[in-house]
C-alpha cells in the first residue's frame, strides 16, 4: 500500500503544479459557423493519467527527421556536461482544426520554429485565455511540476486532416536527467558519449516530440559527433559515415512505426559489427571497447545467441516485427537495459537472460505498446515470461519451476501488495510488475491450456501490431480465443493487492 500512497502524492503535485498552465481547448479560438472550421488549441497531454503532460493532442506525427550534433564532455575534471544542437523536422497531420499545438521539450533552448516554411516569433507565455498575434511560439519549463511544453501557434492555422511540416532548431547543455522515480534516463551524458534510454517520457530531453506511445512515427537520423566517436540509432544505416574537419556524421533510418520512448541515438567508443540471421535479418551490434574482460566475454556469448533467440520467439509467437536487430552495450552508469526499438541498450554487460528479455520486448512493448503507462505489466510481464520460456528451451529451469519459485514467496511478503494493472507512476518498474506479471501469464496458460494461450498471444500481436492496447483489450483477446470467462482470473491476478490463492 505504501507504493500507492506515494504515487498519489506525486501525481497530485504534478497536477497542482500545472494548474497555472493552459489546458485543453482555447476559449478565445475563433468560433466558426456550422460546417466551418473551429480552431482550438491541441491538448498539452495525450491523456495518460500517470504523465498528464506527456504527448500532445490535436495532431499525429508521421515522421521525425533528427539532425543532431553532439559534443561529449571534456576529459576529467571537467563536469559531465555535453553540448547538443539539433534541427528536428516533424511531419504531422492535424486531427482537429488547430489554432495552436504543443511539443514536449525538456532542458533544451529553442532557437527557431517554422511551420511549412513560415517562421514563428518567440513570445513569452501568454496569460490563460489571452490571444497572441501572428505566428508565434513559447516554451514553458517547470522542473518542479515536471511540465515541459513548447507551444506553437502556426499561421495560417491548420485544418483538420491537413499535413504540416514543423522545423524546430534547438540546443543546449546535456546533463543526466532523471525520471519521476529518480532513475537516469533520456539523453544521459557520459564522459565518452551518451547513453540514450528514454522510457517512459525522456525523449523530450533530446528532441521536440509528442512523447507518448499512442503517437507512433517513423524516424531518420543524422548524428554528427567528433571524429572517432560512433553514433548508433534505431533501424539501419542508410550510407557510410562521412568525416570532415574532425567531425563524423552517422546516418540511420528507422522505417517501422516506433514509440518515442524507444528512440535511441547513443554515442560512444563502440565497435560496430554487421551480420545477419539465416533468414537474412540484418543484425547491427555496437559494443563499447571499454567493457571489462569478464563483461566483454559474457556479452560476446549472449549476443552470439541473438539469432537463435529470434528464431525461438518467431516459432513461439509471430515473425520478428522490424527491419533489423542488434544491441548497444555501453560502458556506463545507468544501471539498467532498455528495449530501444530494433536496438536495445545494455548497461556494462549483456547477460543472456537480459538479451532474451529485451528481444521479447520487440514484440511485447514495441510492436504492441501499452496504451497507457498503467498497462506496463503487458511489457514487463511478457518480457520476463519470455526469459522463463528461453530458460526452459535452452536447458535451464522450466517455466513451471520458475513460476513455483515466485509462488513460494509468502503471502505476507510486500511483493504481493501491488495490484500490477495499476502500479502507479512510481511503481512502473517495481519487481512485481515483472515477476507477478510473468506469473500471471503462466497461470493464464495453465488456465486456458497451451493451445489457446499461444494462439491468443499471436492474435494479440496481430491485432494491435504497430499500435497500442490496454489490459482490457488483452483480456478480451484471451476470453475470445479461449471461450472462457476470465473476469475472476484477471481480477485476482492483476487487480487484487494480495497473493493469488484461488481463481
Ligand atoms: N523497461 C526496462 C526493461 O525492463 C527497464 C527500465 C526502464 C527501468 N526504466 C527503468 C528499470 C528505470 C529501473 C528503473 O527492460
Ligand atoms: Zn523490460
Amino acid at each position: 500500500m505504501r507504493v500507492r500512497m506515494q504515487v498519489f502524492g506525486a501525481l497530485t503535485a504534478v497536477l497542482v503544479g500545472a494548474g497555472a498552465l493552459v489546458l485543453a481547448g482555447d476559449p478565445t479560438a475563433a468560433q466558426g459557423a456550422p460546417g466551418q472550421p473551429r480552431y482550438t488549441a491541441g491538448a498539452p497531454g495525450a491523456g495518460d493519467a500517470y504523465f498528464p503532460f506527456a504527448g500532445n493532442g490535436g495532431y499525429d506525427v508521421d515522421n521525425y527527421d533528427l539532425d543532431i550534433t553532439y559534443t561529449p564532455p571534456a576529459p576529467a575534471p571537467a563536469p559531465i556536461v555535453g553540448q547538443l544542437t539539433g534541427v528536428a523536422t516533424i511531419d504531422l497531420v492535424a486531427t482537429q482544426d488547430l489554432d495552436r499545438f504543443n511539443l514536449d521539450l525538456r532542458g533544451m533552448d529553442v532557437q527557431s520554429v517554422a511551420v511549412d516554411g513560415k517562421p514563428a516569433s518567440e513570445v513569452s507565455p501568454p496569460a490563460h485565455g489571452a490571444e497572441v498575434e501572428g505566428a508565434a511560439y513559447w516554451h514553458v519549463q517547470d522542473d518542479a511540476a515536471r511540465v515541459w511544453e513548447l507551444t506553437i501557434q502556426p499561421r495560417p492555422k491548420i485544418k483538420k486532416g491537413q499535413t504540416a511540416q514543423v522545423v524546430v532548431a534547438y540546443g543546449g547543455q546535456t546533463t543526466r536527467p532523471e525520471d519521476i522515480e529518480g532513475a537516469l534516463y533520456g539523453w544521459v551524458t557520459m564522459r565518452d558519449g551518451a547513453m540514450v534510454v528514454s522510457e517512459p517520457e525522456g525523449s523530450m530531453t533530446w528532441y521536440p516530440v509528442s512523447d507518448h506511445q499512442t503517437d507512433k512515427a517513423t524516424y531518420s537520423f543524422e548524428i554528427t559527433v567528433p571524429e572517432g566517436k560512433v553514433a548508433v540509432a534505431n533501424g539501419l544505416p542508410t550510407r557510410d559515415p562521412v568525416t570532415e574537419d574532425g567531425w563524423t556524421t552517422w546516418f540511420w533510418d528507422a522505417p517501422d512505426e516506433q514509440a518515442s520512448y524507444l528512440t535511441t541515438a547513443s554515442v560512444g567508443d563502440y565497435e560496430l559489427r554487421y551480420s545477419e540471421t539465416d533468414d537474412g535479418l540484418p543484425i547491427v551490434d555496437a559494443v563499447d571497447d571499454a567493457l571489462t574482460p569478464a563483461n566483454a566475454a559474457t556479452t560476446e556469448a549472449s549476443l552470439g545467441l541473438q539469432p537463435d533467440m529470434i528464431g525461438f520467439l518467431e516459432d513461439t509467437f509471430v515473425p520478428y516485427p522490424f527491419n533489423s536487430y542488434g544491441s548497444i552495450v555501453d560502458d556506463d552508469t545507468v544501471g539498467y537495459a532498455l528495449e530501444t526499438q530494433t536496438r536495445p541498450v545494455y548497461s556494462r554487460v549483456a547477460r543472456e537472460s537480459t538479451v532474451a528479455h529485451e528481444l521479447a520486448h520487440q514484440w511485447f512493448g514495441n510492436a504492441v505498446s501499452p496504451q497507457r503507462w498503467q498497462d506496463i505489466w503487458l511489457n514487463e510481464g511478457w518480457a520476463s515470461y519470455a526469459e522463463w520460456l528461453w530458460s526452459e528451451h535452452s536447458g535451464g529451469d522450466s517455466a513451471q519451476t520458475i513460476f513455483e519459485g515466485v509462488m513460494d514467496i509468502p503471502a505476507d511478503d510486500p511483493f504481493w501488495d501491488l495490484a500490477i494493472a495499476d502500479p502507479g507512476p512510481l511503481g512502473l518498474f517495481h519487481g512485481a510488475v515483472y515477476d507477478r506479471g510473468a506469473a500471471t501469464l503462466h497461470a493464464l496458460r495453465l488456465e486456458v491450456g497451451d493451445e489457446a494461450f499461444f494462439a491468443a498471444a499471436r492474435e494479440w500481436l496481430v491485432r494491435h501490431d504497430d499500435s497500442t492496447g490496454t489490459t482490457e483489450d488483452f483480456e478480451a483477446v484471451y476470453e475470445e480465443v479461449s471461450g472462457q470467462d476470465l473476469g475472476a482470473f484477471f481480477d485476482v491476478w492483476l487487480r487484487t493487492p494480495s497473493k493469488p490463492i484461488t481463481w
